[in-house]
């Protein structure tokens, strides 16, 4: 089968040598810029195409690995440019949408997926590293899902078969364990902050807490790995917590609360069986603010 790719950027660069050192045989790229499908083409050892035509004539399945706002009007042109051949399978690599959004291809006789890495792709070479131990998604039609299966079978990686509509949970799943988790990161270090602990020697410190945290995560799984004053029940402690950080920024206290109360329904789901202080936890977490009631955004 043959394979060429639209969008010579991080991920379809990364890819398609990921897929060419695993022997796919990838056709090559064609890009908004011919420099970037240069340079891809020379990365893996493919051809670079001026002219989409002589990509879409080359392949068999066909990769839109533009940015995410690009991929449904690059569908368009193939579909309107009449570009497409019955039996050829069209995939985006976004993890924001379905397949649906290439929806118009099927008319044209064509199968189309979403393919999702679980991965950050910021440099090239490094990306086509990590890609062997990347987890994918899979969705979209079944008459050749089976296609992309093998391939990540082929290449070893592991992957989940979701549905379109399971698409934007499983999207905002990642995005709350990775974006929110550099969001918590800010917040604990504005706490240092505000006591005079600078970002570089915060996060230093508080490094090998988090690391440790994440490997409990992994041998333990969460219940088991949370530790920590509301694991144990300590109420006085968390009073503490709220007075002291009420004192400061009253928007920092609502995250606080909020995520106390998170973290007391995983606790009363393993480690605190003490009913009276669950209860009496409960009382001081659950008194929050409605954050948009508070924080007002500039004019
Ligand atoms: N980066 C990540 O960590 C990551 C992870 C998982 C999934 N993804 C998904 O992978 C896809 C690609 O992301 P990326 O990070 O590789 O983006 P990127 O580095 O910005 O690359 C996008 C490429 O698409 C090309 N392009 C844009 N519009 C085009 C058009 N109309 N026709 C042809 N080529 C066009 C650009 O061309 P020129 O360079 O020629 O101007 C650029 O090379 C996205 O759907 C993204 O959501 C990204």
């Amino acid at each position: 089968m043959n394979i060429g790719f639209i969008g010579a950027g991080k991920v379809g660069t990364a890819f398609g040598k990921y897929l060419s050192n695993n022997h796919f045989s990838v056709k090559g790229y064609y890009s908004r810029s011919k420099k970037s499908a240069e340079r891809a083409a020379d990365f893996t050892g493919s051809n670079a195409y001026c002219n989409i035509n002589d990509l879409t004539q080359h392949s068999d399945i066909i990769f839109i690995t533009t940015n995410d706002d690009e991929i449904s009007r690059v569908c368009k042109m193939l579909i309107n440019g009449d570009l497409l051949t019955q039996g050829q399978i069209l995939v985006h690599m976004s993890g924001a949408s379905s397949s649906r959004i290439l929806e118009g291809a099927k008319e044209r006789g064509c199968f189309i997926y979403s393919l999702h890495p679980l991965q950050a792709f910021a440099d090239i070479g490094k990306a086509v590293e990590d890609l062997h131990h990347t987890v994918f998604s899979i969705e979209g039609d079944c008459e050749k899902i089976h296609v992309l299966q093998e391939i990540l079978e082929s290449t070893g990686n592991k992957y989940f078969n979701i549905s379109s509509d399971q698409k934007s949970i499983y999207h905002a799943a990642a995005c709350v364990v990775s974006n929110y988790l550099v969001t918590l990161m800010d917040y604990g270090l504005s706490l240092f902050e505000a006591i005079g602990i600078n970002n570089h020697d915060g996060f230093k410190a508080l490094y090998p807490l988090i690391e440790g945290s994440l490997k409990n995560i992994a041998s333990l799984g969460t219940k088991e790995a949370l530790t920590g004053p509301i694991a144990r029940g300590d109420v006085k402690t968390i009073e503490g917590h709220i007075e002291a950080i009420g004192d400061i920024f009253l928007k920092e206290l609502d995250f606080y609360k909020l995520m106390g109360s998170m973290t007391l329904d995983l606790a009363k789901s393993g480690k605190l069986n003490d009913r009276n202080k669950a209860e009496k936890m409960e009382e001081i977490l659950g008194d929050r603010i409605k954050i948009g009631e508070k924080i007002s955004l500039p004019e």
